[in-house]
């Protein structure tokens, strides 16, 4: 089986910041202003309880001039504090809301770029899961939480070398007191939350594919009568995500314990504090600063185990989607050194000189169509179309093809047939590049298309599935789907060239009809239409067309037969044929039996 990464239902969780940091380094200065003023902020706060505790002093010392400026300086440190923490959050949720975007787009591109049978691969729900909702999730966070973590982690520093320079027997006491306590809660909180937030991750992930599916497959689903099993599955799989949830939540329970650690800790302090306060070892002042930063440093400590709760759970999240972006990576560019064949002329094989290995298509006519030996030995590789011992399986150790050879020549004009199950669709899928062979290669021009760019590829061969997605919207929207931008007058102008202009005018909106949310409008023949349509734009060299395998009307089989005729001057066209009348027609025919080539032979007479 060709080499597809999996993703992991619950990828490894361990180094998630590390190993996101390639994303975010490009932010680093924006994210180091934000967290800077945040800490600014943070700052101005904790040293408000200190100055409180000083006015105490000066209160009980009578002095009304440092009594004042305490006041004032309690009040400018407050109106500088909300400042700097709103231009903070300012800075940072822009800086955020950029590495996110930044995200989400190579999420898109890699997506598109992916080899097609990591897609087959994976549950639709799951990447949809992944590449928007475990997004808008880290997207929240970043909105919502993060300032506060980092003031709160800010906070409990600050507050912490507050109370160590207050008093530092106090200090040691409350280190005794709150400190153990508090690591074991942490300790057993955190370990709670890797247990179950991944567990709840990945069930909300099947759930949401399986919901999907069934959308997808609603009238499937209603023909067969099978509502009822699918409704049953959707309702284990959302008991499943409800067991999952409720012990992520318990796992949160564990956090109320740090009011109880409080508590205890306040009581302490306070006794303590007034006990060394009536001795004289230390002032009133410096007790009420220590109990109000330490109530402070209390609710900080208690909204971080909050925070990072949720921080935990976008931990989860973002390893998911690393391990997406991870599995979805460029493989690293196949060198030149790999583009075997040795009677390939380097012009062929350099992926910059492309064109030099273009047939020209208006030059070349059917004339060049190979021999017949199946091997395709006797004919001149570096030219057309050509597999050479391929091989593929979906499922590692079930070959679909086994060691398929064969070439078509530029120009010619051939079919491939074969029961159904035989592989047909696998091959057309491999002899465009959609696929990579497990061993063999496919040559266009003399050149491995492996080696080949993709998006020319997608230029140079034009498959037309048997099945034609459609996406909602109307005939024009579906035919911009071609690369490069596309206007009226080149669907006009392909379509004409088609002699499918007939066709278009019988709609009631011609390019405007809307062909509803998937396509319903059109049959599997119109939509392959649709297909060949745009493959008139794209011009490519080398045009498959798998041929649907539902019944076509007269009237459209027609149509694309003509269109066909048309197509076909000057490029390789094969058709996957599987109605008799389409067989009849074709120069050369190449049958497939179980995944192997069995016979070539002319249509029937
Ligand atoms: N995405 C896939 N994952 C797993 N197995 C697959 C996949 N696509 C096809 N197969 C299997 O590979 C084999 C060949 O399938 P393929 O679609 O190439 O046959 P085909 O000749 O095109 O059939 P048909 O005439 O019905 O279109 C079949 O056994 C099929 O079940
Ligand atoms: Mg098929």
């Amino acid at each position: 089986m060709a080499d597809v990464r999996l993703l992991a239902e619950e990828p490894d969780q361990r180094h998630v910041l590390r190993r996101a940091w390639p994303h975010l380094r490009r932010h680093r200065a924006a994210m180091g202003a934000a967290v800077t003023v945040n800490l600014l902020a943070t700052l101005a706060l904790t040293l408000v309880p200190v100055v409180i505790g000083r006015a105490v002093d000066e209160l009980l010392d009578n002095d009304r001039t440092g009594l004042l400026t305490s006041a004032a300086v309690v009040f400018g440190l407050v109106i500088a504090r909300t400042l700097l923490l709103r231009w903070s959050e300012l800075l940072l949720v822009r800086a955020g809301e950029k590495v996110v975007h930044d995200l989400r787009d190579l999420v898109v591109e890699r997506l598109g770029g992916t080899p097609l049978r990591f897609l087959e691969a994976h549950r639709g729900g799951d990447l949809l899961q992944r590449a928007t909702v475990e997004i808008a999730e880290l997207a929240a966070f970043v909105r919502g939480q993060l300032p506060d973590l980092i003031s709160l982690a800010g906070y409990v520093v600050f507050s912490t070398i507050v109370l160590l320079t207050s008093s530092w027997q106090l200090f040691t006491l409350l280190l005794v007191v709150f400190a153990p306590p508090m690591w074991l809660l942490t300790r057993i909180v955190r370990r709670a939350a890797e247990r179950s937030y991944p567990a709840e991750a990945a069930a909300r992930a099947t759930l949401t594919s399986t919901f999907s599916e069934s959308l997808q497959a609603r009238e499937q689903l209603q023909i067969d009568g099978a509502t009822g099993t699918w409704l049953s599955r959707l309702g284990g799989d959302a008991g499943h995500y409800y067991r999952k949830a409720r012990s992520a939540q318990g796992a949160a329970t564990w956090i109320d314990g740090t009011w109880i650690v409080q508590g205890i800790a306040s009581a302490a302090l306070l006794i303590a504090g007034g006990i060394m306060a009536a001795n004289g070892m230390i002032s009133v002042g410096v007790v009420v600063t220590f109990m109000l930063a330490s109530r402070d440093l209390f609710s900080s400590v208690d909204d971080l185990t909050l925070v990072v709760g949720d921080l935990l759970e976008t931990r989860v999240g973002l390893a998911r989607l690393l391990d997406l972006l991870d599995a979805t990576a460029a493989p690293a560019a196949v060198s030149a050194a790999n583009v075997s064949g040795t009677n390939v002329g380097a012009a062929n094989v350099s992926g910059t000189n492309v064109s030099a290995a273009n047939v020209s298509r208006t030059n070349v006519g059917p004339t060049n169509v190979s021999g017949t030996n199946v091997s395709g030995t006797n004919v001149s590789e570096a030219n057309g179309l050509a597999a050479e011992g391929v091989t593929y399986s979906y499922r590692a150790g079930e070959h679909v093809l086994h060691g398929i050879s064969v070439h078509f020549g530029p120009g010619e004009h051939a079919g491939i047939v074969g029961e159904t199950g035989s592989g047909k669709t696998t091959l057309a899928k491999l002899l465009c590049g959609l696929y990579l062979p497990d061993s063999g290669t496919v040559r266009l021009g003399g050149a491995d298309l492996s080696a080949l760019d993709a998006a020319d590829l997608r230029k140079r061969l034009v498959l037309i599935p048997q099945q034609v997605h459609m996406i909602a919207g109307s005939l024009a929207d579906n035919l911009a789907l071609t690369p490069g931008r596309k206007t009226r007058a080149d669907f006009a102008n392909a379509a004409d060239a088609l002699g499918l202009t007939a066709w278009i005018d019988s709609l009631p909106d011609g390019f405007d009809t809307d062909l509803g949310r998937r396509g319903e409008r059109f049959s599997a023949g119109e939509r392959q239409l649709v297909g060949l349509v745009r493959a008139a734009m794209t011009d490519p060299e080398v045009l498959i067309l798998d041929e649907a395998t539902a019944d076509l009307d007269p009237g459209t089989a027609h149509r694309i037969e003509e269109a066909l005729a048309r197509l076909r001057a000057g490029r390789t066209v094969l058709v996957i044929a599987h109605r008799p009348a389409t067989i009849d027609r074709l120069p050369r025919v190449i049958r497939l039996h179980a995944g192997r080539i069995t016979t070539e032979e002319p249509p029937c007479p």
